[in-house]
């Protein structure tokens, strides 16, 4: 039998030293962000050879900066240790998939979440369940294995994945929070909530749309 040899995260980082561990913590997130867009690519591919079609728009992720990593824990009453980083920021690495229908959200979503590989450790459904501003995107935190010279470290990703219209929106409603530093007025807010409406509905009639030309087309 093939004995897997997953290491934690913390025992891998206890390893090292200082800035070492930043380094290797670092390395790993990175790592993470080429697996699951490489995932996200193939499935795209695969989508485009048997469907002639590509469910994903664009893929866009990043690494939180060490300033941002440091002020989320510090809001959460956590100390700025690598061990608290690792156990209570979630999205280090972040990966933000736009798609062109709703329906190619839930696919993706699924189709990621059944990869042996994976591990889905939060799902939290923004689309289902919009957000009191009106923001909906589908999250997924996972843990994928990545694999270093002495063994595999599980390491968290966060997942953002939404039609071309909510980042649309989402995007605008973060620009316009940042500009009010966080206060932003009433009216405003009524009139982003309305947006959002719009973006939903915008998002049911294209997908409709498409749905129907699809039938006559294949
Ligand atoms: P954070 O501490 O902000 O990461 O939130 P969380 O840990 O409670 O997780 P959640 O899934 O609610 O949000 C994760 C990320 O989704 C945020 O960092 C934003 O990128 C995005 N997000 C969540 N809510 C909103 C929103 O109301 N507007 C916008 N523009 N983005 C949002
Ligand atoms: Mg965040």
């Amino acid at each position: 039998m093939i004995s897997s040899h997953i290491n934690t995260m913390e025992s891998t980082i206890k390893n090292y030293e200082g800035v070492d561990s930043w380094k290797t913590i670092i390395l790993l997130y990175n790592a993470a962000l080429k697996e699951i867009g490489t995932k996200l690519e193939i499935l795209n591919d695969e989508f485009q050879h048997v469907h002639r079609y590509n469910p994903i728009e664009h893929i866009k992720s990043r690494i939180k900066t060490p300033e941002s990593i440091v002020r989320k824990l510090k809001r959460r009453g956590y100390d700025s240790t690598i061990e608290n980083m690792v156990k209570y920021v979630n999205d280090i690495a972040g990966i933000r998939v736009i798609c062109s229908f709703t329906s190619d959200i839930y696919r993706i979503a699924d189709m990621l979440a059944s990869q042996s590989d994976i591990r889905v450790l939060s799902i939290k459904d923004y689309i289902k369940n919009p957000k009191e501003s009106g923001y909906k995107s589908y999250h997924m935190i996972i843990s994928v294995p990545i694999f270093l010279s002495d063994g595999a470290v599980d390491t968290k990703v966060e997942i953002q994945i939404r039609t071309v219209a909510m980042d649309f929106w989402a995007s605008l409603e973060h620009k316009i929070n940042y500009k009010f530093s966080d206060n932003v007025p009433e009216h405003i807010k009524r009139d982003l909530r309305s947006c959002a409406e719009m973006v939903s509905d915008l998002d049911a009639k294209m997908m409709d749309l498409n749905d129907q030309v699809s039938t006559i087309i294949d």
